[in-house]
């Protein structure tokens, strides 16, 4: 049988660039008609036109992820434009980091927020909607699987120093994600993650002088790998190299189709096999 997401209507967080790109690029070529978020509005317009462009069906709202009140109105939007909610990607997310007696409190408070709070915020919204239909559809004797994929790291499963503040948010969507994969499996929902190692994006770009930084509130803050961890990371690294955001789609992809629906509360690591620990 052919693998088809056709009649699927997915979610994906910032979705502007990098794996959030990916994943949604391989969720419209199976046929999902997908809601694209991103902070960045015109990053967001961009990936709208690649899907559209390549035959897809795309539709998207800017915001801001972590503000309190914009979970449900992208929730409610995905169901206004599609009808349905049956893929949730949790991928918004970046680093702001530090070795713990350098990390202030908003700093650790922020990198909770949007890789954990916004998560639980986004799945709360979208529990009525995944509840009630659930209950309609075994009631007339059908069994809908829909998928909730949230996105860690490495740094969350091992740790990382310099990362307290990313790894704990990352560690505890972890626990979001357990706890939702035994609240949903009556609802059908598989609730899985997928955690990265390194991937070739914005994220982990060198940084230097011209380290590429993300607005956030209306601070700059930098995010960027320093090249010489990169350089160990690869040689640490089975695969001997980093991955592509579409290798990292490819993990995702597994976790929001029928291939997966007996794997809930799980967490998929797509690292090269590296590990940190
Ligand atoms: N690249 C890696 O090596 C790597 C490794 C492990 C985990 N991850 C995780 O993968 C996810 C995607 O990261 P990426 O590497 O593609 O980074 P990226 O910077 O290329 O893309 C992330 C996107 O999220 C958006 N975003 C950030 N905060 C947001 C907010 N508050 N609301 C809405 N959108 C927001 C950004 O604007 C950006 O377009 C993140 O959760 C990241 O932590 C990445």
């Amino acid at each position: 049988m052919r693998l088809t997401l056709e009649g699927k209507a997915a979610l994906v967080t910032g979705a502007g660039r990098g794996i959030g790109r990916a994943i949604a690029a391989q969720l419209a070529s199976y046929g999902a008609s997908v809601m694209l978020n991103d902070l960045d509005e015109g990053a967001a317009r961009e990936t709208e036109s690649i899907l559209r462009s390549a035959g897809g069906r795309a539709e998207h709202l800017a915001g801001d992820v972590t503000a309190p009140a914009f979970p449900q109105q992208l929730v409610d939007a995905t169901l206004q434009a599609f009808g349905a909610l049956d893929i949730i990607v949790n991928n918004a997310g970046y680093t702001w980091d530090n070795v713990i007696q350098k990390t202030t409190d908003e700093q650790f408070q922020a990198m909770l927020e949007i890789h954990v709070v916004a998560p639980f915020r986004i799945l709360r919204a979208a529990s009525a909607w995944l509840r009630e239909t659930a209950k309609r559809e075994i009631a007339q004797g059908r069994r809908v699987m829909r998928k909730v994929v949230n996105v860690t790291s490495i740094a969350g499963t091992d740790g990382n120093a310099g990362q307290a503040g990313y790894s704990s948010g990352k560690a505890a969507v972890i626990g979001l994600t357990k706890t939702l994969a035994r609240e949903w499996g009556r609802y059908n929902v598989n609730v899985n993650c997928v955690g990265f190692g390194l991937i070739e994006t914005r994220l982990i770009q060198p940084l230097d002088s011209q380290a590429a930084s993300i607005e956030i509130q209306g601070r700059q803050i930098p995010v960027g790998v320093q090249p010489k961890v990169l350089e160990a990371v690869k040689s640490m690294c089975p695969l001997g190299r980093l991955g592509t955001p579409e290798e990292a789609a490819g993990a995702a992809l597994f976790l929001c189709s029928p291939l997966s629906d007996y794997v809930t509360g799980e967490v998929l690591i797509c690292s090269g096999g590296l590990h940190l620990h």
